[in-house]
């Protein structure tokens, strides 16, 4: 299900009409890049966070996680390059001193590639192309390159230091590399994940909650021997499932294209263990109802990558407004656990049982998942304004579904009441429910349309007669009867897709 109708403004005013997400201090005129997680908002969220966590992390035995502090010590993001590197180039009007970051107001404006651009380019496209000012047509400047990392001041007075809110959460798994494969006894090859906020001072956050200046992200760092970054048990199960794909080759034409390719040859431009976790991002995003036209896999361009990472790709939805980034993977290699290992003198190499020797793990893939912008992916694949209906619907798989059933009486009878407040606990015990008497039945459907409930439950006078009630399927509105006693087991199946109305 798809409608790329609703513009992103829209569905911003859609969130916060539904309780999904609100402006940051609202009342208070806002804060750019901030956002706020309403009722339903928080549970898709919580939904979308606690599925992939149980898919990679809690069923995997080859994966553990973490959960580490926002603020750490400040060594860390010198070791990482992060200080060093983690900047943004920053576009100034001289007149009205509206900032733009410079890589995509190139982008834009002057329809190049910016990614990797040194500030000496940034002032000759600027030059050369007679860009102004997007707000007040000003003359603009390039400004010192920014550094996206959010600074704090730990403690007071002279015993206070500088440091900063993290701009990825990887970093506590590196620097904890050591605590953990000593206290788990991991065995290479194995994943450590971590979820958790990262902040970064965006320069223009944009397009509601895809570029926000706070977010959550859930990262997994996938270690291996060196010299077994291709052996994969299993690869060969998955090596020849297609996806859309977006090399660096056709990136550098004047008009590229996608193509399909395997992932045995997306394994070939990087390494196989790269390429099993792209698999399994990609078919996640799938199975939670991701149509596979709308997603595709872009290969990193050489002058784009981050500082720490050989090989990079990202997993992208087709937006409204445009193609763009949901989850990233880097093939960082040893560069984290040798930077750590300089800075802080800690050996993080380790006994390898199977060649008997000590190596430093390399990262071979990092899947890294970013859950604002998985959220919003969802939310644009489910909604469609229905004509017939005159409401919105949300076609949520069912498992991301912020509530799975809603009940109602079909009037406020106290006899049809306390059957349905009964169905109602039963039922909430186990799986998200919504009670529901106040309005004409219509519009309660209605409502849970727009929560995307998948099933609704209405108990009516023949429930006082054969004990049973009806149920509607979001999608199609069809609807059957049911039994009351069964009503845990029919919810059940119904959730699994084991059983279909
Ligand atoms: N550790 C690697 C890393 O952080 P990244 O590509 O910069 O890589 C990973 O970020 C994911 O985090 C992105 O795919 C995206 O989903 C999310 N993300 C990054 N910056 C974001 C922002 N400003 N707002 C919302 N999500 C963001």
């Amino acid at each position: 299900m798809q409608n790329k109708d609703i513009s992103v403004a829209d569905m911003a005013a859609f969130c916060k009409k539904k309780g999904f997400v609100y402006p940051s201090g609202e009342i208070y005129g806002g804060l750019s890049g901030f956002f706020d997680f309403g009722p339903i908002g928080l549970m898709l969220k919580r939904n979308i966070k606690e599925l992939y966590w149980d898919e990679f992390v809690r069923k995997r035995q080859d994966v553990v996680g973490l959960d580490g502090s926002i603020i750490t010590a400040p060594r860390t993001w010198k070791a990482s390059g992060h200080l060093d590197n983690f900047f943004d180039h920053v576009i100034m009007c001289k007149k009205c001193k509206h900032q733009v970051k410079a890589e995509e107001f190139i982008e834009e404006k002057a329809n190049i590639d910016a990614d990797g651009l040194s500030e000496d380019e940034i002032t000759s496209v600027i030059k050369e192309k007679e860009l102004r000012c997007p707000k007040c047509k000003g003359e603009i400047v390039v400004e010192k390159p920014l550094n996206l990392m959010f600074y704090t001041e730990v403690g007071t007075g002279k015993e206070s230091i500088k440091s900063y809110l993290r701009p990825e959460t990887a970093q506590s798994i590196f620097v904890n590399f050591k605590n953990i494969f000593d206290s788990q006894r991991l065995k290479l090859p194995f994943g450590i994940a971590q979820m958790g906020k990262a902040f970064r001072n965006e320069i223009s956050p944009r397009n509601f909650l895809f570029r926000t200046r706070e977010f959550e992200q859930i990262e997994l760092e996938y270690f291996v021997h060196p010299d077994k970054v291709d052996e994969v048990p299993n690869f060969d199960k998955i090596k020849k499932e297609k996806v859309n794909f977006l090399s660096r080759e056709e990136q550098l034409k004047e008009k590229s294209k996608m193509t399909k390719i395997s992932f045995e040859d997306i394994s070939k431009k990087s390494n196989r263990w790269q390429a099993y976790w792209l698999y399994l991002s990609y078919k996640w995003f799938v199975d939670y109802g991701i149509s596979k036209e709308s997603i595709r896999i872009r290969e990193h361009l050489e002058d784009e990558l981050a500082h720490y990472a050989n090989a990079c790709f990202d997993v992208d939805y087709r937006f409204p407004f445009g193609w763009k980034e949901i989850l990233g993977n880097a093939n960082r290699g040893q560069y984290d656990l040798k930077q750590h290992m300089k800075e802080s003198k800690t050996n993080f190499e380790v006994f390898d049982e199977v060649s008997k020797t000590k190596v430093i793990p390399y990262v071979a893939s990092e899947p890294s998942f970013g859950v604002e912008r998985a959220f919003l992916a969802f939310l644009f694949e489910a909604f469609e304004f229905d004509e017939e209906r005159g409401n919105n619907v949300l076609h949520f798989n069912p498992k991301i579904a912020p509530y799975k059933f809603g009940v109602f009486p079909l009037i406020k009878k106290p006899e049809l009441i306390k059957i349905a407040q009964d169905i109602f606990e039963r039922l909430n015990e186990k799986f998200a429910t919504f009670y529901d008497e106040s309005g004409t039945i219509g519009r309660r459907y209605a409502r849970q349309d727009e929560n995307g409930t998948p099933f609704c439950i209405t108990v009516d006078f023949d429930s006082l007669k054969d004990n049973s009630v009806t149920i509607r399927d979001r999608d199609t509105k069809k609807q059957v009867r049911i039994e009351i006693k069964d009503i845990e087991d029919t919810a059940r199946e119904l959730l699994e897709g084991k059983r279909k109305i």
